[in-house]
């Protein structure tokens, strides 16, 4: 077979040196690396289910030979996440300096295999070999990522850790979880039981779009949400997965269905229902002392649960007119001595930041957040445009390029008539691969700021695990060749050539991706 890498490899030369899997292949890892000995049983664990043989996991020996080995290097110059692999007839060697480097090797020793190792049956018949090569491999951007939106349509967890299981095929290592929406509340917070109780279910839902005149709802309840103990499990998974789990609780827009639960952190007297409905609306947070103090609890048990570096707090379409019309809020700016409701929004944005750095985290937003001043230590998700990306690290701030145009993949595909309802838009493979995150204009200071790229999967017109599968790929396999592959080297006609091998892994995983001749 030919070798189908995705993402494309930094550099590989070939040679005629292949490994070939036996009933007696050991996999070993450096005698005493607890990291090394972690992948090493990952490792084992996936070949064993299509190969069927006993594939021990021990420290290597002076004597190992028909083996994978896996190696820390005390040497950095591989990166906090590159690898090198080696085969040669007795050995394979991944050898990196991280846990994550050598997962990486891992992830591309499975694609070096025969598809039919994706299997979760034993495949007979098979000759297990890994063509002769010689990777050295580290990823363009630290971020690699993706977006899934459980707040519009609820998923269970089980969807949260196939999307999972595939990103980390295709190394991407970042995957934000909007948790929080109009529509629904998903997360627990122990504080606030309301939020889950009341929050995380709506009455119906909207069928078709929002057309302003005659809607129809489908009548049917939905909700669901994370238990504490249920994200504890998501995290262990990413972990495992070198995936951190990027939580994203909205503020002061998109409240709705927290306003829902506790009517006194919104601006209005009449109680309000968890919204059936999508789209930009005008029920958002008030900014009171109290309400501030709230979302601060939220958040404390937030960072509690998710250990990774950043806290999402949204921050996009939160529009004012409430503000505006609300003598409550007027009074509050008064005493602040903020000048408008944009500067208003930054200061809200400003006292989470202060409280989030003193837990210990960063905080992200969309690029909204830039309006009226922004702390430099807050990054930018950059989505109205990579202009905006722009903006921010001109500004000074770390910047994730997550525009609209590039990596919304909500957006349809194909031609409306041919897919199913979608939010709007076009975005189509090609589209995405022709991405470039780091732009021209940018000095090299300024491109130090730019983290990454991520991809979106808003859920208004994504109802199910398998719809949300059928708009993430393989949209989301030519996003992670942007976001790993050295921009000189990628080129989309031979991205779809290896994607044709890529397809058949996703199909041994059971993911329904769409089809690229549809
Ligand atoms: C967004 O799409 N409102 C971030």
């Amino acid at each position: 077979h030919a070798i189908s890498l995705v993402p494309a490899p930094a550099s590989m030369e070939q040679s005629e040196e292949a490994f070939t899997f036996t009933a007696d292949t050991a996999i070993v890892f450096q005698k005493g690396n607890a990291d090394a000995e972690a992948t090493a049983l990952f490792l084992a664990e996936t070949l064993r289910s299509s190969m069927g043989y006993p594939l021990p996991v021990s420290a290597r020996t002076a004597s190992t030979t028909n083996a994978v080995v896996l190696e820390i290097e005390t040497s950095t110059e591989l990166g906090a996440e590159g690898y090198r692999l080696v085969t040669n007839k007795e050995w394979v060697v991944i050898e990196a300096h991280t846990a994550a480097g050598l997962f990486y090797g891992v992830q591309t020793l499975r694609q070096l295999l025969p598809a039919a190792v994706f299997s979760k049956e034993v495949v007979k018949d098979t000759e297990w070999r890994v063509p002769g090569v010689r990777i050295e491999d580290k990823p363009r951007f630290g971020w690699r990522g993706l977006l899934v939106d459980p707040a519009r349509h609820f998923f269970p967890k089980e969807t949260i850790m196939k999307m999972m299981d595939v990103m980390a095929l295709h190394k991407m290592n970042r995957l934000q979880l909007h948790l929080t929406d109009d529509q629904g509340w998903r997360i627990e917070i122990k504080k606030y039981p309301k939020l889950t109780e009341v929050g995380a279910w709506r009455k119906e839902t909207l069928v078709g779009h929002l057309t302003g005149k005659e809607e129809q709802y489908d009548g049917t309840p939905h909700g669901g949400f994370y238990s504490q103990d249920d994200i504890r499990e998501l995290v262990a998974y990413g972990a495992a997965r070198h995936i951190t789990l990027v939580p994203e609780i909205e503020m002061p827009g998109h409240a709705q269905a927290a306003i829902a639960a506790y009517p006194e952190l919104g601006n209005v007297s009449e109680p309000l229902p968890v919204l059936t409905k999508w789209g930009v609306n005008p029920n958002i947070f008030n900014p009171a002392e109290s309400t501030i103090l709230f979302l601060q609890d939220v958040l404390a048990e937030v960072v509690e649960l998710f250990p990774g570096e950043y806290v999402h707090i949204g921050g996009d379409e939160a529009v004012k007119e409430q503000w505006e019309s609300s003598e409550a809020v007027q009074k509050r700016m008064q005493e602040l001595g903020v000048k408008d409701e944009t500067a208003m929004q930054a200061y809200f944005i400003a006292r989470m930041n202060t409280f989030l750095k003193e837990k210990g985290k960063k905080l992200i937003g969309w690029d909204e957040i830039l309006d009226g001043g922004l702390g430099k230590d807050a990054t930018v998700m950059a989505w109205r445009s990579v202009e905006k990306g722009l903006e921010a690290a001109r500004a000074g701030n770390d910047v994730i390029m997550a525009p609209t145009k590039y990596t919304y993949l909500d957006y349809y595909q194909g031609k409306v008539k041919d897919e199913p309802l979608a939010i709007g838009g076009f975005l189509p493979l090609k589209k995405v691969y022709e991405f470039n995150p780091m732009l021209e204009e940018l000095s090299l200071e300024e491109t130090a700021h730019v983290l990454g790229t991520q991809g979106q999967l808003w859920s208004e017109y994504i109802p199910t695990p398998e719809h949300l599968e059928y708009m993430a790929f393989p949209r989301a396999c030519a996003l992670a060749e942007v976001a790993w592959t050295p921009q000189e080297q990628r080129n989309y006609d031979d991205f779809l050539e290896r994607l044709k091998t890529d397809l058949v892994r996703l199909d041994a995983l059971g993911v329904n991706y769409r089809p690229l001749n549809k």
